[in-house]
């Protein structure tokens, strides 16, 4: 790897959980690690999936062995509307819950971060969207994901749903970063393919987005570069085969990473683009994020070429005799190849979006400029355009 000269005159923060157990059976650790956190009664956000994966027994084993009363609130919808998650706060407050356990993917994990912070700030989750609008620390926390690839236990961030006007809204404080993230390979096994796939490649788009935003910073960068080629070698053997308890461990480890990374550095124009994909024909976020991935990386590559080719290497490609451009652009084709071996189209006409809908793209795109300006390169209506139009 090349030496790294960071510049000191930036002022640089780094968040994760304040504290984070990592490895097979670490679940085991929740009851006594919530009654350091002088938990009596927990309450378990999660959604119902999870609950028909068997996921909740193993955490509930474990906080009743310690003597803790435990509920479960398990109507967590994904991309979790505002009205669910006060819900949810409004459960937690009125049972008399001291300590909130969010279970599962992004979605519960937001909602369980906004949870624990309504416990103790009153009103509706809507009351706090935006920065810095929470004015104090909430209940104490404990995030598990179930899949690898949000890095939500690592960030300050709950995003949410709007339902009055339909649109996503963000929350970021401090005070999301939990107590404690319970990092267990085994409480992702059940994840079927389609999911570790999507679930890894947002985890990489994360790594790739913070390594080369002008917001980086020297965590970023090590935290995010060490997670693409984590996920570079262990995605495809986790969706190969599910129950590759390392590559598992890996994913999972990866994701946490790339958390920690973004929760810093900040995302950029892949982001951006894949928003409206979201919205407007309802792809799960990891794929609408992987299918702009490679489009945005072309795209974004003289912006720091010495960075892209440094991906390459870290995915295993050999760049040695290759000029600056050549070495930059390995890097978009190890991230193909690695797309085809998940099998995942970056191509919008193989999910029924039609060029007709090139306007609508580009109109939902440019909604999104906020996530243009860490991005390495500056884009134009026509580079949006562009962009959209090879991605077909
Ligand atoms: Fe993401």
């Amino acid at each position: 790897m090349k030496t790294t000269f960071y510049d000191m005159e930036k002022l640089s923060a780094f968040l994760a959980s304040k504290k984070t157990l990592l490895g097979r059976g670490a679940i085991a650790q929740a009851g006594q690690e919530a009654k350091k956190l002088a938990a009596g009664k927990v309450l378990v956000v999660t959604d119902a999936g999870v609950v028909k994966a068997g996921l909740v027994a193993a955490v509930e084993e474990s906080l009743r062995r310690e003597g803790l009363e435990v509920g479960v609130f398990d109507g967590i919808l994904p991309e979790p509307p505002a009205r669910v998650i006060d819900q949810c706060a409004d459960a937690f407050r009125q049972g008399g819950y001291d300590l909130c356990l969010g279970l599962g993917g992004g979605s519960s994990l937001d909602s369980a971060k906004m949870v624990a912070a309504l416990a103790a700030n009153s009103g509706s989750v809507l009351d706090y969207v935006g920065l810095d609008m929470l004015p104090k620390k909430g209940a104490p926390l404990v995030l598990v994901p179930t899949t690898a690839g949000t890095g939500s236990e690592a960030t300050r961030v709950t995003v949410l749903t709007d339902e009055s006007d339909n649109t996503k809204k963000v929350v970021f404080s401090d005070y999301l970063l939990p107590d404690l993230s319970i990092l267990d390979p085994v409480l992702t096994l059940s994840m079927p393919p389609s999911v570790t796939a999507d679930t890894g490649l947002d985890a990489l788009v994360h790594a790739i987005e913070t390594y080369v935003s002008v917001n980086t910073t020297p965590y970023a960068e090590i935290l995010s570069l060490q997670a693409i080629a984590m996920i570079a070698r262990h995605l495809p053997q986790a969706y190969a085969k599910g129950g590759n308890l390392l590559a598992r461990y890996n994913m999972l480890f990866a994701a946490n990473i790339s958390g920690s990374a973004f929760a810093s550095g900040g995302l950029g124009a892949v982001h951006g683009l894949a928003y409206v994909l979201g919205t407007e024909y309802h792809m799960a976020h990891g794929r609408s994020n992987a299918i702009m991935l490679p489009h945005v990386m072309a795209f974004n590559l003289s912006g720091n070429l010495e960075k892209y080719a440094n991906i390459a290497e870290a995915m295993g490609e050999d760049t040695l005799r290759l000029s600056p451009y050549e070495a930059a652009a390995q890097a978009v084709s190890a991230v193909r190849s690695l797309m085809e071996a998940v099998n995942v189209s970056g191509r919008l006409s193989d999910y029924g979006v039609s060029r007709d809908d090139l306007p609508k793209l580009v109109q939902g795109g440019l909604a999104q400029a906020r996530l243009f300006v860490p991005n390495p390169r500056d884009l134009s209506e026509a580079d949006v355009e562009q962009i959209y139009a090879g991605a077909f």
